[in-house]
């Protein structure tokens, strides 16, 4: 019988795992037990805190639900997510336009409507937003256009909620899919969003109050972009004018994808509005790509159960 020491009992428990016939687990989980023991250790943890630690946990899976994704969240604000994308980032095997995060309000089920189109269903119920034009072309790593590819959309309200959030969230607003053209180009209208805090009446948000943090996400559109042979671009583009672009609470701004709308922009479909004009490149698809999704719709993760 060996002695379990500090240092024994990581050994004992990854020899009690060493036979794990899944090689990719066997790496995962013997990777997770050590840096878990050596975070144990660091911080001297006491019973008390890890039984808070464990209560913490148990309140982010409770409050889960089919429309909320707490362990998302968590995983957001914990720079996770932004983590493992720019891991998945680097594995491409072409440069495509850089990664943002998936979220919890993303829904595979959104309205198709035809390029031109707004994304609010009632745009007069926008009155005091300023409405934006948003366009651009799908490329590929030679700029070619890809043609086709399916460019998902979604955004807040002008009160700053996700339709998720409101009082029925199977109704469905400020989101949408449409078809590149044969030029791979998109376009269609929305209005200026706005920033906004994310959830912060569960777990997740009371660590935040805990550490100080503002809580907010700067002002954002979403993108999810897909076509056959391409990795799927989860993305958004960030609005340079918000107060906590420098901030965001879940990590997902890269210079590259701050935008600032303009007036007369050129090529654009919309010369009466302010435009953003943004083309986005699509990374070849390699072995291993599976998903790019760091988040889901939390409705489909739960008809998935
Ligand atoms: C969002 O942009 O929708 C989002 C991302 C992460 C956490 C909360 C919201
Ligand atoms: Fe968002």
């Amino acid at each position: 019988m060996q002695d379990l020491t500090e240092t024994g009992i990581t050994e004992a428990v990854l020899q009690q795992m060493a036979d794990t016939p899944d090689p990719r687990l066997r790496e995962i989980m013997a990777a997770a037990v050590k840096h878990l023991h050596a975070f144990a250790r660091e911080v001297s943890l006491t019973p008390e805190e890890w039984l808070h630690g464990i209560r913490f946990m148990t309140e982010v899976g409770q409050a889960c639900t089919p429309f909320r994704q707490e362990f998302i969240l968590l995983s957001d604000t914990l720079g996770l997510s932004r983590m493992v994308n720019i891991l998945h980032d680097g594995r491409a095997g072409t440069v495509g336009t850089e990664t943002s995060l998936l979220g919890p309000f993303y829904r595979d089920d959104s309205p198709r409507l035809s390029l031109g189109d707004s994304i609010a269903k009632q745009p007069g119920a926008a009155a005091g937003r300023r409405e934006i034009g948003l366009f651009g072309t799908v490329r590929d790593e030679t700029g070619g256009p890809v043609a086709d590819a399916t460019v998902a959309v979604w955004q807040t309200d002008p009160d700053g909620a996700y339709d998720l959030q409101a009082a029925d969230p199977t109704a469905m607003d400020w989101r949408a899919q449409f078809r590149t053209d044969a030029a791979g180009g998109y376009w269609f209208r929305a209005t200026l969003p706005l920033g906004y805090t994310i959830p912060l009446d569960g777990p997740v948000g009371r660590m935040i109050g805990a550490q100080r943090r503002h809580g907010c996400r700067p002002a954002h559109t979403h993108f999810l972009i897909g076509a056959p042979g391409y990795r799927e671009l989860v993305t958004a583009i960030y609005y340079g004018q918000d107060p906590h672009i420098d901030s965001d609470t879940v990590f997902g701004v890269s210079q590259s994808l701050i935008v600032e709308p303009q007036p007369d922009v050129p090529g654009s479909p919309f010369p009466e509005l302010d435009c953003v004009r943004f083309d986005f490149t699509l990374a070849r698809a390699v072995q291993g790509d599976e998903t790019s999704r760091v988040g889901a719709d939390p409705s489909t993760l739960a008809a998935a159960r």
